[in-house]
């Protein structure tokens, strides 16, 4: 049997977390293919099955999705195809390609009540359109792939543009204050993290369902004064913590959605890092790459290159 990482395709990789997913694979084994929406469709059966055909995955980490919560409540239509039947066809494609699946989803999944963190054995009770149809995904992809595992997140930021991070240091410099919801309280969670958490956890050959965020947990106004103490910029700042009805948002939010990592640190015999720990070291990278590279995945050199005109990663051997 190959080794499940010996030959990875990481579907979603124009993404967040794709893109951070496929850059730390392609560090760790040559053969790895990125697909973007463009070159990989994962409403597209066929043509899942086709790619897959052509590379013979050993592994396939499922990053696409549709992952704006207020546009999935607005086009509920849209959120099922992708993140419910979509993921069911990767999961199809997996199965019949006999290549591993780990599909990724989301604390949404909760309905937010309570206030413990969130256990893999909690019954979902999504509250928005998004969190529904990523709670269907999870289902399609345990049901149609065999020892599929599904990995659920929270509050994602990293090397990336127009996250929480990100818009919060923009508000700050632009306009001189700083702002974040005082009654959402889960675990900002550093991409990087979980793209080697995604790799510890294919290498113990976990399946099921597991959790991954950061340790510790925090609302999104207390995030947003570290980021902006950390950063340097608090000095003068006007804090404006907000409630969720005063930003009149389409869809709902889990109030609580932390998720326990227990079952993560029991596979791969590590706790996560403290999510202000992952801060402050993106933080660094963030100021050391300067403003031009702020937003950028940097890619490395035996990143494989994607071929133009629609086809998905990397040659044939
Ligand atoms: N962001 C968070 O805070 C967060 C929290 C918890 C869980 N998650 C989960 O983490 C995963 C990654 O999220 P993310 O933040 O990286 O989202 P993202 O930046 O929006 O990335 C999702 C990627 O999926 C692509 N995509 C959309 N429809 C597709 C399709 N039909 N076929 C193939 N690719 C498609 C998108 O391409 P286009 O941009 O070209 O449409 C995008 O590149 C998702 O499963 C999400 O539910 C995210």
């Amino acid at each position: 049997m190959r080794p499940v990482l010996s030959a990875p395709v990481v579907l979603g990789a124009g993404g967040r977390l794709g893109r951070v997913v496929e850059s730390l694979l392609a560090a760790l084994e040559p053969a790895t293919v990125g697909a973007t929406r463009t070159e990989i469709d994962i409403t597209d059966y066929f043509r899942l099955r086709e790619e897959f055909e052509r590379f013979e995955p050993t592994l396939v980490i499922n990053c696409a999705a549709l992952a704006d919560v207020d546009r999935c409540e607005a086009e509920p239509e849209l959120a099922m195809l992708v993140n419910a039947e979509g993921a069911g066809n990767v999961a199809r494609a997996c199965r019949e390609s006999g290549a591993r699946l780990i599909q990724i989803s989301t604390d949404c999944v909760f309905a937010g009540d309570g206030g413990a963190p969130h256990a893999e054995e909690d019954l979902p009770a999504p509250g928005s359109r998004y969190g529904m149809s990523k709670w269907e995904g999870e289902k399609r992809a345990l049901q149609l792939c065999p020892g599929a595992l599904v990995v659920r997140t929270s509050w994602l930021y990293g090397p990336s543009e127009g996250d929480f991070v990100e818009r919060t240091l923009e508000i700050a410099g632009r306009e001189g204050w700083v702002g974040g919801v005082v009654d959402q309280i889960a675990s900002p969670t550093y991409t990087p993290d979980l793209a080697q958490a995604l790799v510890d956890l294919a290498r113990a050959g976990a399946d099921g369902v597991a959790h991954f965020t950061n340790t510790g947990a925090c609302t999104r106004h207390q995030f947003a004064l570290r980021i902006v103490a950390m950063a340097g910029v608090a000095g003068g700042l006007t804090e404006k913590p907000q409630r969720w009805s005063e930003l009149g948002r389409r869809a709902p939010r889990p109030a609580n959605s932390m998720l326990s990592s227990a079952r993560f640190t029991a596979l791969a015999s590590r706790t996560p890092r403290p999510w202000e720990e992952a801060l402050a070291e993106h933080l660094a990278a963030r100021a050391r790459a300067g403003p031009a590279r702020r937003g950028e995945t940097p890619r490395r050199s035996s990143e494989p290159p994607r071929r133009p005109g629609g086809g998905a990663g990397r040659a044939r051997p």
